[in-house]
């Protein structure tokens, strides 16, 4: 693979209310950017892009794919976002007044922390490793991939590449109108943030 492109999914109807986790779909605004997103990559060979088993990653990629004949869309399971256990489809306001203990402890080590339940960035960086080893055995000689992936998911996926200080890798800013550009060779290093939207 000499091209990795790496969305997130467009906004969902738990992102307007900060809600975690869950199977949300995207809303109008959400479906506007995969439509943007697939309009920036009209000219570009896309023969693998991988999502996660979630709805919001598997309706930005569909509609990436349309029409297209060249573009297979496959989801894999370690690509899914955290797993926030008790705290899943919970709201942040809602975490810091019924379990403050989860919240500050969170806040105190974001990394390290791991949900009742759940995984934490640490636990999940295995899964998440395993998913983009998968991606990049099953897409053989690919010249580009596509990973539609989550908030947590491509934080994990850029510190994998760029960020060495683990305590960073929870704050990494991963918009949903922009995509990473990674280009990883032992020569050559590249990582480019696009705006699509
Ligand atoms: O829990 C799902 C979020 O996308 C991860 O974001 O680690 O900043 O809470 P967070």
């Amino acid at each position: 693979v000499r091209n990795l492109y790496l969305a997130r999914h467009g906004e969902t109807f738990h992102n307007l209310e900060n809600r975690i986790g869950g199977d949300s779909d995207l809303t109008a605004k959400g479906l506007v950017q995969a439509q943007s997103l697939a309009w920036h990559f009209r000219e570009t060979p896309l023969p693998y892009v991988f999502t996660s088993t979630r709805k919001r990653t598997l309706q930005m990629a569909e509609l990436l794919c349309r029409g297209r004949e060249d573009c297979l869309v496959i989801p894999l399971p370690e690509l899914d976002e955290i797993d926030a256990g008790v705290c899943e489809n919970m709201t942040y306001a809602e975490i810091a007044r019924d379990m403050p203990e989860v919240h500050e402890e969170r806040t105190r080590d974001k990394y390290g922390y791991v949900y009742p339940r759940g995984e934490g960035y640490a636990t999940l960086r295995e899964r998440v490793e395993r998913g983009v080893r998968k991606a990049l055995y099953l897409s053989g000689n690919a010249e580009n991939i596509m990973i539609v992936g989550h908030q947590a998911v491509n934080r994990t996926i850029l510190s994998h590449f760029l960020y060495r200080r683990t305590e960073d890798v929870p704050h990494i800013y991963i918009p949903q109108d922009r995509y990473f550009h990674i280009v990883s060779t032992p020569s050559r290093k590249v990582f480019e943030l696009v705006k699509f939207g």
